[in-house]
């Protein structure tokens, strides 16, 4: 047996890993894929929206609102990508990838509804929410079990203008027993492989192993056999994560609808996304399912990988 076939953990494993899992892609592909820094989307707050559209005219960038999504502007080409922008500093900016939208799309956030965002730090998905509904009559909780992640969610909600947004610091395998609420509205972007990190940290991917696949899909698991409770009947848990590992996604899902056939259904993604993409085949969901679930593998458009599905109780 040769050398390479011996190696349980490393570059060479996760490579021949994911080239098996994504053949369409061929190694230098996906290792293309995985090194691409995609130009970050500027999510802005709605509260200091006026304050930065000044601030930014003083300093004559281009303000190019995305069409797609509410606050979010593009990268002004008169500053180049990675350099601090005016309000980056004051907290009114939020880069991130646009795939970290397309989960906040299909919440849809609605006025009146009890939202919680139940794995939320460091905060970007809670603050494309917040800028969507009136904190007066919508019910947004952002809960984080880990204590850094947590202080850094607190700072990114109070320089965002949404200090009063309540936080919490549970594992969400807790909070059914901690919440008086019930929501119409679950957010869970689950702890994953996020391979694109993993491939670009050298420490991370020196310990790469396809057993963590295996220990963070049952994780996921249990985080949504955990949160299903508090959704209230009609209600939608939208499940996500940047894994490309249908263990971690399609697999999930399908265990979900398995074991809760007539209580859980997939709600379709709304029409109108700015991009497409639909599961795997032959890991758990029908062919008519995996159209129901959105999957990004590549970048071609600036996307990151990113999946998501909506899980409705009838
Ligand atoms: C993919 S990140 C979330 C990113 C976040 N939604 C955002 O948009 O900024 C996953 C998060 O899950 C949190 N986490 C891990 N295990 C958890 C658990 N048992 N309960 C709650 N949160 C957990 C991690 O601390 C991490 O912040």
């Amino acid at each position: 047996m040769s050398h390479k076939h011996t190696l349980t953990k490393g570059r060479a494993v996760f490579l021949e890993y994911y080239s098996k899992l994504l053949p369409q892609f061929s190694v230098p592909e996906l290792t293309a894929h995985l090194n691409t820094r995609n130009t970050p989307i500027l999510l802005i707050s709605k509260v200091f929206e006026a304050k930065l559209m000044k601030l930014w005219q003083e300093n004559s960038l281009t303000w190019a609102p995305l069409r797609w999504f509410p606050f979010a502007l593009q990268w002004p080409p008169e500053i180049p990508v990675g350099e601090t922008l005016p309000g980056f500093t004051e907290g009114w900016i939020y880069p991130m990838n646009k795939s970290s939208l397309l989960p906040v799309l299909l919440v849809n956030p609605r006025i009146g509804e009890n939202i919680l965002d139940a794995a939320a730090a460091p905060g970007g998905k809670t603050l494309a929410i917040a800028n969507q509904i009136d904190l007066n009559k919508t019910l947004l909780i952002a809960n984080d079990s880990s204590f850094p992640r947590f202080k850094r969610l607190r700072t990114a909600l109070k320089f965002f203008g949404y200090p009063d947004i309540p936080t919490w610091r549970f594992p969400a395998q807790t909070i059914v027993r901690n919440s008086e609420y019930t929501f119409d509205k679950i957010l869970l972007d689950a702890p994953c492989s996020s391979e694109k990190h993993v491939f670009n940290s050298k420490k991370h991917l020196k310990i790469w192993s396809p057993n963590r696949i295996k220990k963070l899909s049952e994780l996921q698991l249990s985080l949504i056999e955990s949160l299903l409770p508090l959704l209230r009947s009609g209600g939608t848990l939208i499940y996500s994560t940047c894994a490309l590992t249908p263990e971690e996604n399609e697999g999930i899902v399908a265990k979900v609808l398995e074991k809760h056939p007539l209580e859980i259904a997939l709600k379709n993604p709304p029409d109108g996304l700015p991009v497409s993409g639909s599961g795997l085949s032959g890991f758990g969901l029908t062919d008519s399912q995996s159209g129901q679930v959105l999957r990004i593998n590549n970048n071609d458009f600036g996307f990151d990988p990113m999946f998501v599905a909506g899980l409705r109780k009838v």
